[in-house]
């Protein structure tokens, strides 16, 4: 199964300048228990903007029309379909990112799990729109307040309706 991991500013915001929009270090965490020891797939800014990279413990799959390009400890392909040739479908694999591969990925994805940050940032990406006749919210905590920014923020849990 495929599903989508991101953090969405109140109004669809992702990132600006090929960066996240803030960091909270709890999402960070939720991020790493996540997806650690699954295969992540990502747009080739998203790879390019990575502190880390690869991010450890992880399968990386890249995606970029550029046939030559070739980054240490990735998989590397050219099509959304070739990204999903290199997945198990009996797992969960998770899609990080970015915008342009949020969008494309939409219709193969079975879960989301989106980080509300309950704020309006400046961004250059936002996440696609979504319905809830399509999405079912299948978990949603409290609202907390970030620990380094003050930002206050909520995980939630979609699922695709079949
Ligand atoms: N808030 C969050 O949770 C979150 C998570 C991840 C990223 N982000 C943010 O999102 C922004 C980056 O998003 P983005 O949309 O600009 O970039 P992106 O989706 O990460 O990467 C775009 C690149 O991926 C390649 N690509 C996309 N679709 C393709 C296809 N169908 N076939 C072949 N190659 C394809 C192209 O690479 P080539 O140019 O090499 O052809 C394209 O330029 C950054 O600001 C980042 O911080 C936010």
């Amino acid at each position: 199964m495929n599903s989508i991991i991101v953090a969405i500013a109140q109004n669809n915001a992702i990132g600006k300048d090929n960066k996240l929009l803030c960091h909270i270090p709890e999402d960070l965490k939720w991020f790493k228990k996540l997806t650690t020891g699954h295969t992540i797939i990502m747009g080739k800014r998203t790879y390019e903007s990575l502190p880390l990279k690869p991010l450890p413990n992880r399968r990386s799959i890249v995606i970029t029309d550029d046939p030559l390009d070739c980054f240490e400890g990735c998989l590397m392909v050219t099509s959304i379909l070739d990204a999903l040739k290199c997945c198990n479908p009996d797992e969960e694999n998770f899609i990080i990112g970015g915008a342009s591969i949020y969008k494309q990925f939409m219709p193969l994805t079975d879960r989301l799990y989106v980080t509300r940050i309950h704020a309006d940032f400046e961004g250059d990406v936002f996440f696609p729109d979504f319905s809830l006749n399509e999405w079912k919210l299948i978990s949603s905590e409290n609202q907390r307040i970030d620990s380094l920014n003050g930002f206050p923020y909520s995980f939630q849990i979609y699922e695709k309706i079949r």
